[in-house]
């Protein structure tokens, strides 16, 4: 599916002249959405050494979702399908569903899988949570559900987040069903399991609040530099970084050094920068010098390896429910077109973007539901530091693709020319506006997003 890339051309809204007569006004406008011609993230990175990675929820992974998955990015992480409380809610009853449909998404995509993760506090079943054990009942269990989950998955991921979570703000261990049960050798024992497992698969030790150098990540260090004195299996540290705007800690490019001069690798396995809501063109310009300043910590250490984003759509977050106010946190905003944080990624590895000028009106195309012989489309189109009075969105089909009804757009088809107008009622699209239009449409084979073009 990497070869779709090439018909995966964004979005686009060529220069129009709105009628004098309606509007008096000159628009240009040339918005490169999603991905324009911009080389994708993950050949980017793949230039500088780095896999450039997010975070998916399975059933998401058709329509634009999963082009923009597939085609940006080098590896995926479940956010949530491979958590114990995922795969095996019932004692000895297994879901892998989403999780199997995730790796081969990411095999049939030329993708890395990053599991995620085998030994948390949260997450975990009821029954393990709630049950009464022995340590020595905990520790089959531990290892049993080791054995079971990275067995099954054997070859089939380059790094698994082992240990999650394992430390306090202050460096102590965590207070946990296996810290409390087992003691601090709980990490040992999991993460020589999971060697023995999948000899294969590097080993990281997960956590937040560990990117600057605090005594958190200091706690971090001294446990890695402990295991790898006492041969214990450890590859690499993953920082989380669930960020603040503004508040990436000046010390992370310091702290990521520190790590790699130990003798592991480093991964950046889940950025997000969440502000408070709503978002504006400051906060943006913020948001993407920070996403930037990661991007560029990352690119400046040999063995940080991978940089991994929490969700690449503000549709598919964590942080507006967890953080009541809070959000606009990732790349792309909820619409799937590319925010400046997008390009803050890109330009810190070393990419030439053309990011949407101000003062335009721009149309994106996203499919919505797709099924084996149709789907469902949408094109919004969005005006800021500009207005429209009617419009016309046209483009054209490159494998086949067939309306077969449309709604708030009267649309026309002529071979593979698409041609879709305002209705009566919704010609005008206001400065800081959008209006959206909808379709239903056949396919078979292959149904790449079309570039389209307002005017
Ligand atoms: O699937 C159920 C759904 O059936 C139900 O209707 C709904 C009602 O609340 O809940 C759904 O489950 C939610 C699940 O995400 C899937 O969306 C859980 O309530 C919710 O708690 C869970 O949140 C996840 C969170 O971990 C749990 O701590 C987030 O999606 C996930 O992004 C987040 O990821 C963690 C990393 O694993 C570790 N680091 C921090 C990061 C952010 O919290």
């Amino acid at each position: 599916m990497r070869s779709s890339s090439s018909s995966f051309r964004a979005r686009i809204a060529a220069a129009l002249l709105a009628s004098a007569a309606t509007v008096g006004a000159l628009l240009t406008a040339a918005a490169p959405a999603a991905h324009a011609a911009d080389t994708p993230l993950r050949d980017l990175g793949a230039a500088k050494g780095k896999v450039i990675g997010t975070a998916v929820t399975g059933s998401k992974l058709t329509g634009t979702y999963g082009d923009i998955a597939g085609t940006q990015f080098g590896s995926l992480t479940p956010g949530n399908a491979m958590k114990w409380g995922s795969v095996e809610p019932t004692q000895g009853t297994f879901n892998w569903a989403e999780a199997d449909q995730i790796v081969a998404f990411a095999q049939a995509h030329n993708q890395q899988v990053r599991g995620h993760t085998l030994v948390w506090h949260s997450q975990n079943p009821g029954w393990l949570t709630n049950g009464s054990w022995t340590s020595a009942q905990l520790s089959t269990l531990l290892q049993n559900h080791i054995d079971t989950e990275v067995g099954r998955y054997k070859g089939r991921i380059a790094a698994w987040d082992v240990v999650n979570e394992p430390f306090n703000e202050d460096g102590t261990y965590r207070s946990t069903l296996w810290y409390n049960g087992l003691g601090a050798d709980y990490i040992a024992t999991a993460l020589t399991r999971a060697r023995a497992a999948d000899p294969a698969a590097k080993l990281y030790i997960n956590d937040y609040n560990v990117e600057g150098v605090n005594a958190k990540s200091t706690a971090l260090y001294n446990l890695v530099k402990s295991l790898k004195e006492r041969g214990v299996p450890i590859d690499g540290v993953g920082l989380q970084a669930h960020l603040i705007l503004g508040q990436v800690p000046s010390t992370l490019q310091q702290n990521i050094q520190r790590f790699a001069d130990l003798g592991v690798d480093v991964a950046i396995t889940e950025l997000d920068i969440r502000m408070t809501l709503p978002s504006d063109s400051t906060k943006l310009a913020q948001q993407k010098a920070d996403y930037k300043a990661v991007t560029a910590a990352c690119v400046a250490v040999a063995r940080c390896v991978n940089f991994t984003v929490w969700g690449f759509t503000d549709s598919d977050s964590w942080v507006e429910s967890t953080f009541p106010g809070q959000g606009a946190a990732t790349p792309y905003d909820a619409n799937y077109a590319p925010k400046p944080a997008y390009y803050g990624i890109s330009e810190a590895l070393g990419g030439t973007t053309t990011p949407p000028p101000t003062g335009a009106c721009t149309a994106a195309y996203s499919v919505g539901s797709q099924w084996n012989t149709g789907f469902t489309g949408n094109v919004t189109i969005s005006c800021s530091g500009a207005s429209l009075s009617s419009w016309r969105v046209s483009w054209t089909y490159g494998a086949g693709q067939q309306i077969t009804q449309a709604w708030n757009a009267t649309c026309t088809q002529s071979g593979a020319a698409v041609s879709c107008q305002n209705a009566s009622y919704n010609g005008t699209v206001p400065d800081g506006g959008s209006v959206s239009f909808g379709f239903n449409a056949s396919w078979s084979g292959s149904n790449p997003v079309p570039t389209v073009t307002l005017g």
